[in-house]
């Protein structure tokens, strides 16, 4: 199997846990996508759903395959969110944004009852970390926002380069709420959850791409097949 196929086929799995008239959370980046295009057929077979896109680029492909969008505000809490990720650790904490898209993903996943995670063996770590951590930024006091991710690193024992994203243009990539990006590159995050509580306390930190105790399960496709991993929940 190819890459693409395995992101294909992580999407099929995750496709049978849907059922009619379930509220859908949409993730984004290319495996999210190939759940998007799957689920779309089985709405053109007469499936009744409807789904809350995480970003621009899915409410996009969603609306042209003719799936019923709404938002969060239309109704009151989600059934299933269906995404990706950049990184998960056997605890099922993952590393997400690599796709820009990690704010109303949070959001997103933070209104379902259960998040699915869709992904291939390659983004399986002991440790998160070696997927630079994007950490999405108010545009206001950036530099200043910067130096006090930095400062809140050290605090719990981590250092890295940190680096605004680009756009192919080259300038400041801006997200679909407006704001910047820092990637950081921790390398080995052995705590996630304390960096995630330090980087909470900045006020110009909006939000950070880890998701700890979000997802619900992760199912990996991989060259001999699909797995899927359930979280603890003792
Ligand atoms: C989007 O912001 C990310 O959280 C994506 O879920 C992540 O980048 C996964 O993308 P791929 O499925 O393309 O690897």
């Amino acid at each position: 199997m190819s890459a693409d196929e395995m992101k294909k086929a992580a999407a099929a799995a995750a496709l049978e846990e849907v059922r009619p008239g379930m509220r859908l959370g949409l993730g984004t980046g290319s495996t999210a996508a190939w759940f998007v295009r799957l689920l779309a057929e089985k709405v053109r077979d007469g499936l009744d759903v409807v789904g809350v896109p995480t970003s621009v680029a899915t409410e996009r492909l969603a609306r042209e395959l003719g799936i019923t969008v709404i938002t969060l505000d239309d109704v009151a809490g989600l059934d299933l969110t269906i995404d990706g990720a950049d990184e998960f650790d056997p605890e099922l904490n993952l590393i997400k944004g690599g796709g820009a898209a990690l704010l109303r993903e949070k959001i997103v996943a933070a209104d379902s009852r259960r998040m699915i995670v869709i992904t291939d063996e390659s983004k399986a770590v002991e440790t998160l970390g070696a997927f630079p951590l994007p950490i999405e930024v108010v545009t206001f006091g950036a530099t200043a926002t910067v130096r006090a991710i930095a400062e809140a690193a050290r605090s719990v024992g981590l250092a890295g380069a940190l680096a605004f994203r680009r756009a192919p243009d080259g300038e400041k990539l801006v997200t679909d709420q407006g704001n910047w990006l820092v990637d950081a590159s921790f390398r080995q995050i052995s705590d996630p959850k304390a960096l995630a509580i330090a980087l909470s306390r900045i006020p110009g930190v909006v939000e950070h791409g880890l998701f700890i105790g979000l997802a619900s399960s992760v199912i990996v496709a991989g060259r001999s097949g699909i797995r899927r991993i359930d979280r603890r929940t003792t």
